[in-house]
């Protein structure tokens, strides 16, 4: 299984704060935002992960998170010339798919709660036997996102990209989940109205050949697209009072990295040096130490 994050677009919604820099650099709460979604392929146990971002943001990225080595993982890069559209990550990450399957989360895409891990390896699952997994999120704003409508077995009836009269209150999130030939599939999305290869069609393609499922993340489960002012400042305000409150960190790539033990204990100290006095790397130190138990 293989794994992309998709880190582009001009981040407009957060000028002038992005206006010389990536979003996907900014900071929620304690870590730079990209380590929320980089966690989350973590917890699918994806190891290979593609990052796709802007040409001017890609180097910036790489220079942050290297080659994956410090997380047990391997990471390589690609450019994203013009934001068109999400469903594109699967062109221009073609070769880096071969005939695996693939997931890909949103750069701006937060998730935790108890049980996602399951999830996805169910969604995983999905994926190895030909079914691409979408999740759905209860909101109260359903004309901001994709849509997917579905019946009481939560069998997926549509999904809509931002649709005027929306079927549901479910947004379907940045994660997706999809079977080896996604790039093959993605070559047929048509761009829509508004110019864009949309992970929608791409989605209903799957829907279409009755290869769509769908989960979703319940009560209990925080998702956030921390890609406004405002989700951005609730973002790093939830991260603050779980973190400080529970005593876990939550999306430490690090941490998850010697959890799953793909780094040793060493490699983690390694990491909690070069991270100084900064509470992230205190905290690693002490995970390292056994200070802190899940
Ligand atoms: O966050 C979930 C939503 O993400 C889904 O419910 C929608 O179905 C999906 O279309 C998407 O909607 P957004 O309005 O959030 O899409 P946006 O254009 O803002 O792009 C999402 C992120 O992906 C954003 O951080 C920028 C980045 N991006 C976007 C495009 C279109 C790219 O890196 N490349 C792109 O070509």
């Amino acid at each position: 299984m293989k794994g992309i994050i998709l880190a582009g677009g001009s981040g407009t919604r957060l000028y002038p704060i992005t206006l010389v820099t990536s979003k996907q650099l900014l900071p929620v709460y304690n870590k730079p935002m990209i380590y929320y979604p980089l966690s989350t392929l973590m917890l699918a146990k994806i190891r290979d992960i593609l990052i796709i971002s802007t040409p001017e943001d890609t180097p910036r990225l790489q220079k942050l998170l290297g080659d994956g080595h410090q997380f047990g993982i391997h990471l390589s890069y690609a450019v994203q010339e013009k934001p068109e559209g999400l469903a594109q990550a699967f062109l221009i990450g073609k070769e880096f798919i071969g005939d695996e399957p693939c997931a890909m989360v949103l750069g701006d895409n937060i998730f935790y709660g108890n049980g996602f891990g399951d999830k996805m390896a169910e969604a995983v699952r999905d994926a190895n036997s030909g079914k691409a997994t979408i999740f759905g999120y209860y909101v109260t704003d359903p004309k901001r996102f994709g849509i997917v409508e579905f019946d009481k077995d939560q069998n997926v009836l549509s999904v809509e990209e931002k649709p005027k009269n929306p079927k549901s209150n479910y947004a379907v999130v940045g994660l997706y989940f999809y079977p080896a030939g996604v790039s093959a599939m993605a070559e047929q999305v048509k761009p829509s109205k508004r110019g864009e290869l949309e992970i929608t069609t791409l989605n209903d393609m799957y829907l279409q050949e009755q290869n769509l499922k769908m989960q979703i993340l319940g009560r209990g489960f925080t998702w956030m697209d921390a890609g406004t002012m405002e989700s951005l400042l609730d973002a790093s305000v939830f991260v603050q009072v779980v973190e400080e409150h529970q005593g876990m960190s939550i999306s430490a790539p690090e941490e998850i990295a010697f959890r799953l033990r793909w780094i040793t204990k060493d490699e983690l100290l390694d990491s909690a040096e070069k991270y100084g006095k900064s509470p992230y790397g205190e905290r690693l130190k002490a995970v390292a130490e056994g200070k802190f138990v899940k």
